[in-house]
């Protein structure tokens, strides 16, 4: 649409590298495969942009979230040519492209931190964090990694502590060297020239912390709750991530991609990784005068209970919290969470789909739900995510499974022969693009005719949001109206049949047949429509 920025009304799709397609035969995806693929993404699929996860180079002890290079592609994944030609690809099909970048941490392989471990004095000391021991020779203070056990590594070599929120070979950055900025900034130039849309950041709220180090409160949770508690959720995390330094910093940012945007004549974008469930502590990272981030991830629909009343709530209290001018955004899985289909269970998961993709905001889809892939169960032997090594169940390798293209037993992901690095989880051989293409009904059609509506449909890409009252108990209902376009959505979010006074067109649906003229709604369990 004309003098809107692309983002707003763009639907994003995540790219996981390493499953979406695999073009050289070693079992592991790669950049070539991506760009092997954009015709299904464009043509077939009918999104508007990718993020792609992590292709810097990297020892990949968090799969990439450990980047030894910020400016360069891992053998593994191909090279700066391949980054060049899946650029080319995208410009010509018109699809935008968005690239992770890592902004709180690097690799412990990353030269940087070589220098700077190598002596107290070395002239990068202080592009990451160091802190001598406590008096009883342990860690500087209770800081906990996300991923376990201390924030903080000892490091022989100067006598000193290190910090790191995540893995130990994830060492985080300082920001508060000016050195270390101008570095960072310049590695999202880099990737600017070479013609990215935008990025992803990686956990950027995590960028500041308190400069002085101070002991985060344990979090006083009735003690029902505290033993569920896991080591990090049992501290308040007040000092550790936030800082209101960060702001300042995203400006900073920020300015950034506006210069490249003012240069290119074509908007960038960026979207934080910020997990927060205060909704004006998130807000704050939009910048109070839109100036920080394009938008922070909205993980509302990550968890929760799935009810009509839970549902209404966090579309109005996103809604209530936006700055003025804010773009809102929406999202239901990735590559942190447990695969939608079985988080939600196959009907669910639909209205789920109908509700991300008519909600006011912009949608990002994950590579495989279009087909609704499933959780897959990754026998110990074959685990290969470090935090599922650590705490089993916390492993996140079953929702990074290979894409399923074809019912062969590499799912066309790989050569045949070639076992993919990890298993392919498609028992009844239906999970798959070639089995659903085409096929009414399949949830691959069912994304096809919800995203080729929103594309004609203002009210869908920009229209005014407003929840629809006095509608039984368990829907959630709203109507999106752009000039003289006015489009409800009824979503029975409940077991049980609903009867609504409602009449007009309905224009899709979750069940297929459900299109025409109507006098009155009544909505099957779990089922949801989209009048006109
Ligand atoms: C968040 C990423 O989404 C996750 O995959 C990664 O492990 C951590 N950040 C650390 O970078
Ligand atoms: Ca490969």
């Amino acid at each position: 649409m004309a003098g809107v920025a692309w983002w707003k009304t763009a639907v994003i799709y995540q790219v996981y590298p390493r499953s979406f397609m695999d073009a050289n035969g070693d079992g592991i995806g790669d950049l070539d495969g991506i760009t092997a693929k954009i015709d299904y993404l464009v043509d077939t699929l009918g999104v508007d942009a990718i993020w792609v996860s992590p292709f810097n180079k990297s020892p990949m002890a968090d799969f990439g979230y450990d980047v030894s290079d910020y400016t360069d592609v891992d053998p593994i994944f191909g090279d700066l040519d391949a980054f060049d030609r899946l650029v080319a690809r995208c410009r010509e099909s018109g699809l935008r492209l968005i690239v992770d970048w890592v902004p709180n941490h690097s690799s412990s392989e990353h030269p940087w931190f070589g220098e700077s471990r190598s002596s107290r004095d070395n002239a990068k000391r202080d592009w990451y964090t160091w802190a001598d021991p406590a008096p009883d020779g342990g860690p500087p203070n209770n800081w906990i990694a996300v991923f376990g056990g201390p924030a903080w590594q000892y490091d022989e070599l100067t006598g000193q502590y290190y910090l790191h929120s995540f893995l130990a070979s994830q060492p985080d950055l300082n920001w508060r060297n000016e050195g270390l900025k101008a570095a960072m900034l310049d590695t999202l130039r880099f990737w600017l020239d070479r013609g990215v849309d935008g990025f992803r950041m990686d956990v950027v709220h995590f960028a500041m912390k308190d400069p002085e180090l101070r002991d985060n409160p344990v979090f006083d949770a009735p003690e029902t709750l505290a033993r569920s508690l896991g080591e990090y959720d049992k501290l308040v995390h007040l000092y550790d991530r936030g800082h209101p330094d960060i702001h300042p910093m995203l400006r900073e940012v920020r300015a950034v991609l506006d210069q490249a945007e003012a240069g290119s004549g074509s908007a960038k974008y960026s979207v934080g990784e910020i997990h927060l469930l205060d909704w004006d502590e998130w807000a704050s990272y939009y910048g109070a005068s839109n100036d920080e981030l394009h938008m922070p991830y909205n993980f509302a629909f990550v968890s929760g209970p799935w009810t009509a009343e839970w549902a209404r709530n966090n579309v109005e209290e996103l809604e209530a919290a936006l700055p003025e001018g804010a773009w809102p955004n929406y999202v239901l899985s990735n590559h942190d969470e447990h695969r939608l289909v079985s988080r939600l269970g196959w009907d669910r998961s639909a209205l789920a789909i109908l509700m991300l993709l008519t909600l006011r905001g912009t949608p990002t889809l994950y590579y495989g739900d279009e087909i609704g892939m499933l959780q897959a169960d990754i026998p110990p032997e074959r685990q290969q995510d470090p935090w599922g090594r650590r705490v089993a169940e916390l492993g996140r390798d079953g929702e990074r499974t290979p894409m399923q293209w074809d019912a062969s037993p590499e799912a066309g992901f790989t050569q045949p022969g070639v076992e993919p690095w990890l298993p392919i989880v498609d028992p009844d051989r239906l999970h798959n693009v070639a089995a659903q293409l085409g096929v009414a009904g399949s949830r691959l059609e069912f994304h096809r005719r919800l995203l080729a509506l929103r594309k004609l449909s203002p009210a869908l890409q920009l229209g005014d949001y407003q929840t629809i009252p006095d509608v039984p108990e368990h829907v959630f209902a709203y109507r999106r109206t752009f000039d003289d376009e006015v489009l409800s959505v009824f979503l029975n979010m409940g077991e049980g049949p609903v009867e609504l006074d409602v009449s007009g067109t309905i224009l899709l649906g979750t069940d297929p047949a459900r299109v025409g003229a109507i006098e009155s709604l009544r909505l099957q369990g779990l089922e949801g429509v989209i009048v006109r």
